[in-house]
């Protein structure tokens, strides 16, 4: 990466648009620094080496106190002010950089394997054969690199293949040469079978990936996609019997991580028996998703956001997940954790700490994480009264009778387990003492969204006031960041409609990814093994980050069971429990989702 700094004292020269300096580069902190977007992560992986020697020319523009002036490349001969002024407003997007440059491979003749334990599990043929697909066709992972499927079902090499071929897609924006790609990727995809709690099984796997590395250094990576109870086995024979023995050994873990704090310390102290904390990646993938990491951009690095965050104007914070399926299939599963533990703990509460978390000192994954747990270890003890849950029942519609949760055969008859909560959270800190967040997950409701909601507080003697009626609600700013589908942001403003009169109306100001971006996003899973790969923490959870959330979650799911709470009963494909609307009255909030001037 290049880094070029040049000095203050170069701008205070500047007086004009058209004034060029020559600056020496100075290794002084203070001074500017000029980053390339050549990096996948623009600043967040910058190491500021200085580069003594070398001069830069910073390009200034008629500034303002207190601006930051920009810099440029050396100028060829003849490179007219216009090209230049082009070359220098024209800011790209993280994404767009990533199209030109690409990823960054280590060209090292290191090598790489991934194992993906649980191969033949739904989220490995789902999710994480497709996204290592996807890195290999943008050219993302590195030169040598071999994935191993694990798993105990008896599978050849071909039948593997096989099995993963079915769910490769090709990139939609990029259709050429896809089946090609997808031999070649296949061809690098193995198979060994074995039992997860066999060192000797782990050992044969390993002599595998040593013959398909050669003897160049071996960096490994697995990815646990296995039923927790089998976690420290798998992690334990990895760790013991196919270590890397001369380059890095990480592992990668999904939810759950336990079902409340014990198990999860539990479960901690298990995995660190055999893998350090820097070893372990504990997967969120929401927070691999495109409009979640955004948060930071558009909250550090747009002037308009930030000073508006916070207890002074904004009223509440809402955080939206709903999904217009049931459980089917996954009965089994979800009736041990329930749809707090499932979404709420760990998707929204990630998201609401990086919503809510203070500026970090920087971009580095420690920065960042600091900062998240500070916001988790700030909220107020999340009290019964303030949870409501639900459980969908059967509905008919159309003809069609969707079942009831308590229909799916791997579920206890007369379960309780809620598949839609609501939740209002408060963070006791001097920026959001008081604004309540509120948190409502559910599946099997009328739509598949996720979303952030910021509602503004009332303008203050607004002299409008009149064009809105009674209801001063409807006349809020609200900013929305539609995490999926159909990635958006939009703000809504007041607005006087056109014409003579003095009618005011609700009305966008949108930034709809789709219209405004041609690239596809990618998917969350990829960004995330890729991260992985390259040892970048910033979007994984860090254990006492997981500590401070189940000690949110714990006392109030613990209450919730022991007392036996019943559910609210919600027909499928309806928009939940009316106690949803209770619980955010109590905090004279509206939910932002069910409104009339609701954007679908
Ligand atoms: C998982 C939950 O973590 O996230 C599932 O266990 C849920 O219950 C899924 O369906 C939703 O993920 P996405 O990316 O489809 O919104």
């Amino acid at each position: 990466m290049a880094i070029t700094l040049y000095s203050t004292h170069c701008r205070s020269l500047a007086t004009s648009s058209s004034s060029f300096q020559l600056c020496p580069l100075s290794s002084n902190l203070a001074y500017h620094q000029r980053v390339t977007f050549s990096q996948r992560f623009l600043a967040s992986k910058v190491s500021l080496k200085s580069q003594p020697q070398s001069y830069q020319i910073p390009v200034h523009t008629q500034q303002q106190e207190g601006s930051v002036a920009a810099s440029v490349p050396p100028v060829e001969n003849g490179t007219s002010h216009k090209q230049l002024n082009a070359e220098l407003f024209s800011v790209k997007s993280p994404q767009e950089s990533r199209v030109e440059d690409g990823c960054e491979k280590d060209e090292n003749e290191s090598t790489v394997s991934i194992t993906v334990v649980g191969a033949s599990g739904d989220l490995a043929k789902k999710k994480i054969f497709p996204a290592l697909f996807a890195l290999y066709y943008e050219g993302c992972l590195p030169k040598y690199f071999t994935i191993f499927g694990y798993a105990r079902s008896k599978m050849t090499d071909a039948e593997l293949r096989n099995m993963v071929s079915k769910t490769l897609t090709c990139r939609i924006d990029k259709r050429e040469n896809c089946n090609e790609k997808m031999d070649q990727f296949l061809k690098r995809c193995f198979y060994h079978s074995g039992q997860y709690d066999s060192q000797e099984n782990f050992a044969v796997l390993d002599k595998k990936l040593k013959e398909h590395e050669g003897g160049k250094t071996s960096n490994r990576l697995f990815y646990l996609s296995i039923p927790p109870n089998i976690f420290i086995d798998a992690v334990k024979c990895a760790s013991l019997s196919a270590s890397s023995g001369n380059g890095w050994t990480r592992v990668i873990v999904e939810k759950p991580f336990g079902r409340d704090s014990e198990s999860s310390a539990a479960l901690t102290k298990s995995l660190k028996q055999y893998l350090t904390e820097d070893q372990i990646f504990r997967i969120d993938h929401y927070l691999g998703k495109e409009l979640v990491e955004n948060l930071s951009v558009l909250r550090f690095s747009n002037l308009i956001f930030e000073p508006l965050w916070s207890r002074q104007y904004i009223r509440n914070v809402q955080l939206i997940f709903s999904e217009d399926f049931g459980t089917e299939g996954r009965g089994g599963y979800f009736d041990h954790y329930g749809i707090i533990r499932d979404i709420m703990q760990n998707h929204l509460l990630q998201i609401l700490a990086l919503f809510a978390m203070e500026t970090p000192v920087s971009l580095d994954a420690e920065d960042i994480r600091n900062e998240k747990v500070k916001v988790l270890r700030s909220m107020r003890p999340l009290q019964l009264e303030d949870v409501v849950v639900g459980q969908y029942k059967s509905h008919t519609r159309g003809g069609v009778t969707y079942p009831a949760y308590v229909d799916d055969k791997t579920v206890p008859l007369g379960s309780f387990t809620p598949t839609f909560a609501a939740a209002a959270l408060f963070i006791n800190n001097a920026r959001w003492d008081g604004v309540p967040f509120l948190m409502k997950a559910g599946k099997a409701l009328h739509n598949k969204r996720a979303e952030i909601r910021v509602q503004f507080r009332h303008v203050p003697g607004n002299l409008y006031n009149r064009n809105f009626g009674t209801d001063l609600d409807r006349a809020t700013n609200e900013l929305v960041i539609r995490v999926q589908p159909d990635e958006a942001i939009y703000l809504k403003i007041n607005n006087k409609v056109p014409g003579l009169g003095m009618k005011l109306d609700r009305s966008n100001l949108n930034l709809h990814y789709a219209a405004r971006y041609s690239k596809e996003i990618p998917d969350a899973y990829e960004r995330l093994l890729l991260d992985a790969i390259e040892g970048e923490r910033r979007l994984f959870i860090r254990s006492d980050e997981l500590d401070a959330a189940w000690s949110l979650f714990t006392p109030v799911l613990k209450e919730l069971e022991e007392k036996k709470i019943v559910p609210e009963y919600y027909p499928y494909g309806s928009r939940g429990p009316v106690g949803a609307h209770y619980l955010a009255a109590r905090y004279n909030v509206r939910w932002g989702d069910l409104g009339t001037d609701v954007e679908h």
